[in-house]
C-alpha cells in the first residue's frame, strides 16, 4: 500500500514536471501583437487549446492607448462591462518586450481592451479556454 502511494506521488512529479516544461509561451495576436483592427476570437480559436501554465505575451506595438483587462465572467465579457475588470496591462506595460499573462488557475480567461473603439467591434477581445495536457 505504501509503495503504491510512493508511486502515485511519483507519478504526479512527473505529470506536472512534463505539464511544466510544454507550456506554451504564446504572443497574442501572433506577428499582428495586440491592436486594433484584428480579430482575436478568431486568433484564440486557431490557437486553441490554451493549457495550465501558458503564458500569454501582450505586446502592444501599434498605435499606443491599447490595454488589457482581465473580465471576471462571461457577461461582462458580452456586454464589455469593465466595472470588475482587472487591469492587466496599460499602455506603458505593452510597450516594448509587452507583458505576461500566466494561465495559472482552472478558469475561462476573458481578456478586452477597454478602449472604445476597441470594443466597439468586437474584435479586440478573446477568451482563452484551458485544457488538460494529452500525456
Ligand atoms: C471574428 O472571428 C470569429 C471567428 O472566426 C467570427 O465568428 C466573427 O464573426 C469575427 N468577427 C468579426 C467582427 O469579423
Amino acid at each position: 500500500m505504501a509503495r503504491l502511494r510512493y508511486a502515485g506521488i511519483v507519478l504526479m512529479v512527473i505529470a506536472t514536471t512534463m505539464a511544466m516544461t510544454e507550456a506554451r509561451t504564446i504572443v497574442v495576436g501572433g506577428s499582428e501583437n495586440w491592436r486594433f483592427g484584428y480579430n482575436y476570437t478568431n486568433w484564440a480559436l486557431k490557437n486553441s487549446p490554451f493549457h495550465i501554465n501558458d503564458k500569454l505575451v501582450e505586446v502592444f506595438k501599434f498605435d499606443a492607448p491599447h490595454n488589457m483587462y482581465l473580465l471576471p465572467n462571461l457577461y461582462s465579457y458580452l456586454k464589455c462591462d469593465f466595472r470588475s475588470a482587472k487591469l492587466l496591462a496599460g499602455a506603458p506595460n505593452g510597450v516594448g518586450e509587452g507583458f505576461e499573462a500566466v494561465l495559472n488557475q482552472w478558469r475561462l480567461y476573458y481578456f478586452a481592451s477597454s478602449n472604445d473603439k476597441d470594443y466597439s467591434d468586437g474584435l479586440m477581445k478573446f477568451f482563452a479556454m484551458l485544457l488538460p495536457r494529452r500525456q
